[in-house]
């Protein structure tokens, strides 16, 4: 979706802000101010971030503007201040940083009346605010915050079983027309063998049986890297597995998990090629994040645009690709190309697996 109407955008912009603050509405000032784990930011400060990134972006890029308030810049820069120091910080209070966005959006507005519309820039920006929205929820839920209805995962109805998926050549990426991010061009056909691919993520049910089987006991099911973050952080069980519907799919698998239960399964994680190819034929796609077995990277061919510190910085062997959304990622942000990414310890996230196997190792288990 690419916005070129000015009313429209203002409509969508206005929708977009009533979503946020509609979802922070019922708790009170001191669970927004307050740091709800080492890895999150406090509430309050996603809101004042979302209103300085739309003032650094829609009035002080799109116009020449000074920033209505530079002194707060550093401080809203996610490079310049990590999560972990944020809660300790002179960042504004819940009164001043709902007035910030307010006054962020005034100008916002006086800014495409006199500017029009910049399709690519205004998209982004829109998106940046619901792609925070998720990430507050993911503070929510570590906190036991988020609203009533929510998580929105139920049990899968679904086809179970797999997928066959004939070799051949998929087109990877976004076309080149309409707004991306710039992770997700160029659009390059990329050769896939044939293969496997469950029909439904990995439920509930399903992880609790490789707990049972001896999951986290199992050594041979790990890699290396995964085994000794279990070890040091002592993890022996999955705890929100354990509070969901047995036929949903299970939520705030890290990486790492996810691959050990491929392994106990003769299986292995999708490749993002793999994912993107067989979308369209899949059950529960967009009610959890699925980590595919690719690290994050630039396509060949890779442009950093508009904004370099979106993908490029993050560019390396470190970071996993997930695919497709969760019940919490709004639907705009969520296409068939999209590329979300996280380290592989990390939990915070909804996200869960699909499996993929080769189709020669079908007989063997
Ligand atoms: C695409 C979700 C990994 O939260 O780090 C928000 C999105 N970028 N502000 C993130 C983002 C800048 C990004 N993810
Ligand atoms: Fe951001």
């Amino acid at each position: 979706m690419t916005v070129t109407d000015p009313a429209t955008l203002v409509e969508d912009l206005a929708a977009t802000r009533q979503r946020t603050l509609d979802l922070v509405a019922h708790l009170p000032t001191a669970d927004l101010e307050r740091q709800i784990a080492p890895i999150m930011s406090p509430l309050v400060w996603d809101l004042g971030h979302i209103a300085a990134y739309e003032d650094l972006w829609l009035v002080h890029r799109h116009t020449g503007t000074e920033l209505l308030r530079p002194d707060l810049a550093a401080l809203y820069d996610a490079f310049e201040t990590p999560r972990a120091v944020r809660g300790d910080l002179e960042i504004l209070r819940h009164a001043d940083a709902v007035a910030y966005l307010d006054g962020v959006r005034e100008r916002t507005l006086a800014a495409i009346a006199t500017h029009g519309v910049d399709p690519t820039i205004h998209e982004m920006v829109l998106r940046h605010e619901l792609q925070h929205t998720e990430t507050m929820r993911q503070a929510m839920a570590i906190a036991g915050l988020l609203p009533p209805g929510e998580p929105d995962l139920p049990p899968l109805r679904g086809p179970d079983g797999w997928l066959h998926v004939a070799a051949g050549t998929h087109a990877l990426g976004a076309p080149a027309a309409g707004f991306a991010y710039d992770n997700e061009r160029p659009r390059h056909g990329v050769h896939v063998n044939a293969y496997m691919i469950a029909r439904r993520p990995v439920t509930n049910a399903t992880w609790l049986a490789f707990v049972e089987g001896g999951g986290y006991v199992r050594r041979e099911w790990w890699s290396a890297e995964g085994w000794a973050w279990k070890e040091e952080y002592d993890i022996t069980h999955h705890p929100a597995v354990v509070d969901g519907a047995a036929d949903a799919p299970a939520c705030h698998l890290s990486w790492f998990e996810a691959e050990a239960l491929a392994r106990w399964r003769g299986a292995r994680l999708p490749t993002e090629a793999e994912w993107e190819k067989a979308t369209g034929h899949l059950d529960g796609v967009g009610m959890i994040w699925e980590w595919t077995a690719s690290t994050f990277g630039g396509y060949p061919g890779f442009r950093a645009h508009p904004y370099r510190e979106y993908s490029e910085v993050f560019f390396g062997d470190a970071y996993r690709v997930l695919r497709g959304g969760s019940w919490a990622t709004a639907p705009r942000v969520a296409t068939t190309t999209f590329r979300n990414w996280d380290l592989p310890e990390r939990r915070q996230l909804f996200a869960g697996v699909r499996l993929a196997r080769d189709p020669e190792s079908e007989e063997q288990s």
